[in-house]
């Protein structure tokens, strides 16, 4: 709320001067959610409005091959150049625009070509995840989605919490007991953190005998959630964070495991690897992407090690972890499904209008049609069959 006041101050009250500095500086990838009125109606004459691109199909050529390649020539960060939570994307925005834009800020259509070429992600979990972070993170008039973290509209510090562009925006994408991230609660949410990642090599080193793979991926994701129910009174692993948590402990060993390895190695990720993943953005010398098409293969194990429920501390007292299903879960695909499009993506869109409520019909469409093959869940309009002239 506050964000809002100070846009309507700016608005309304500010010299002319400020104002044009303000709205030129009105990041095109920043998230509209939270704007409204004549705020809303006043950013988005600023902006150049696209019409999305439906999303790319699957891969022609879908097995292994060379993708740390002259074409794709890693680079260190320029000034303005954003990189996020994810090491995914963070490591194709690194090698370029083949990939990603190396200032971390891309299309939908982008984003699914990339982590299709340069890790052969799945095209239906391809979509899924791309859909699911423009919904909840991208700017939709503009077709655009940073990856990462620190918009400011203004340069001001800290940013203007409605208006920061990215995937850092906690509670949306972004959520607790990532891997090697901290918590939001405890600050930075979305760096890269040394201690974080000694514990992910101590785990590699007791469960997988020096290499990071499904049994370890079990292990450590059991005892992030520990560590974050004893430590961090906010913490929640409900609706969208459950299904999150378990896919992404899955991505290191089906993802960043190298497509020639095959036999008792295939599955198993060496340290030097994952640190050049995680923490240097970038791919191992050399590195052939996974031989088929992969997805969250292994993440029905990874839960049933030690299965936890979604939930969340109650927000004052750490161990004070219930269970909470209203938003659905991994083990409640359509509900999640339901509450993600009904109650989440609605409660930051509440009312849209003209180009915004248009190209939200057309992502909830694509974010629909990327669901599980065979999960059959029932389509939810949250703002009406489109076509039916606006109604909520
Ligand atoms: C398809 C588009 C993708 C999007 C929109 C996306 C987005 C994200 C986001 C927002 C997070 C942070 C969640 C959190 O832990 O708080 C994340 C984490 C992660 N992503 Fe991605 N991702 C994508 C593809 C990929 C790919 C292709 C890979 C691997 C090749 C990958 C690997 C990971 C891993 C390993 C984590 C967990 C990091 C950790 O726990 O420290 N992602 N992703
Ligand atoms: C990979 O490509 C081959 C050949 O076009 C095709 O038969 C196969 O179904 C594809 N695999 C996946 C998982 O899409
Ligand atoms: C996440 O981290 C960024 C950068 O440190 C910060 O600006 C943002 O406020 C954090 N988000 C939350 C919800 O703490
Ligand atoms: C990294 O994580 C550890 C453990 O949660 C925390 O104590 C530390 O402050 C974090 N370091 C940084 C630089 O954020
Ligand atoms: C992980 O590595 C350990 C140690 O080598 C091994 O016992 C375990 O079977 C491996 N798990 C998987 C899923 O490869
Ligand atoms: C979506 O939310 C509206 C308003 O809260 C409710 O009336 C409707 O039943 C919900 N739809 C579904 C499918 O849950
Ligand atoms: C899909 O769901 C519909 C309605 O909920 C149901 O009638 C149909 O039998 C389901 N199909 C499958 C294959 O589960």
């Amino acid at each position: 709320m506050p964000a809002k006041i100070l846009i309507k101050v700016l608005v309304l009250a500010a010299p002319l001067l400020q104002l044009a500095s303000v709205v030129s500086g009105f990041p095109a990838h920043a998230s509209l959610a939270g704007l409204s009125g004549r705020d809303y109606h006043y950013v988005v004459s600023q902006l150049e409005a696209k019409v999305p691109a439906p999303p790319p199909g699957p891969l022609d050529f879908n097995g292994t091959k060379l993708v740390d390649d002259p074409e794709h020539p890693w680079m260190p960060l320029q000034p303005g150049d954003v990189r996020g939570p994810c090491p995914g994307l963070n490591t194709l925005a690194s090698h370029g625009v083949s990939y990603l834009p190396r200032n971390g800020v891309a299309t939908p259509v982008q984003m699914i070509q990339a982590v299709q070429e340069g890790f052969n992600m799945e095209n239906f979990l391809a979509r899924f995840t791309t859909y699911s972070a423009m919904l909840l993170d991208g700017n939709l008039v503009t077709d655009l989605l940073s990856i990462g973290a620190k918009t400011s509209l203004t340069g001001r510090d800290p940013p203007l919490p409605a208006l920061a562009g990215g995937m850092h925006n906690h509670g949306t994408f972004e959520g607790d007991a990532s891997l090697t991230r901290g918590d939001a609660f405890f600050g930075d949410n979305h760096s890269f953190n040394e201690t974080l990642f000694e514990q992910f090599k101590d785990f590699s080193n007791r469960f997988g005998n020096g290499f990071y793979n499904l049994t370890v991926a079990a292990e450590l994701r059991f005892h992030r959630i520990q560590q974050g129910i004893a430590t961090n009174p906010q913490f929640s692993i409900a609706g969208f964070r459950h299904l999150t948590a378990y896919a992404e402990v899955t991505f290191p060993a089906n993802l960043f495991v190298d497509g020639r390895r095959e036999g008792c190695m295939k599955g198993q990720l060496d340290m030097l690897s994952a640190e050049r993943f995680f923490r240097d953005m970038r791919f191992p010398p050399g590195f052939f992407r996974p031989a088929k098409p992969t997805a969250t293969e292994g993440i029905d194990a990874v839960l049933a090690a030690h299965p936890v429920q979604p939930g969340a501390n109650d927000g004052t007292s750490v161990d004070s972890f219930t269970v909470d299903e209203s938003l659905g879960s991994l083990l409640d695909y359509c509900g999640f499904y339901t509450q993600f499009v009904n109650t989440t993506i609605r409660g930051l869109y509440p009312n849209p209008t003209g180009v915004l409520r248009k190209n939200l019909d057309m992502n909830l469409q694509f974010f629909f049609d990327s669901l599980s093959p065979g999960s059959n869940c029932t389509q939810v309009f949250p703002y009406g069959q489109p076509g039916e002239g606006g109604m909520a």
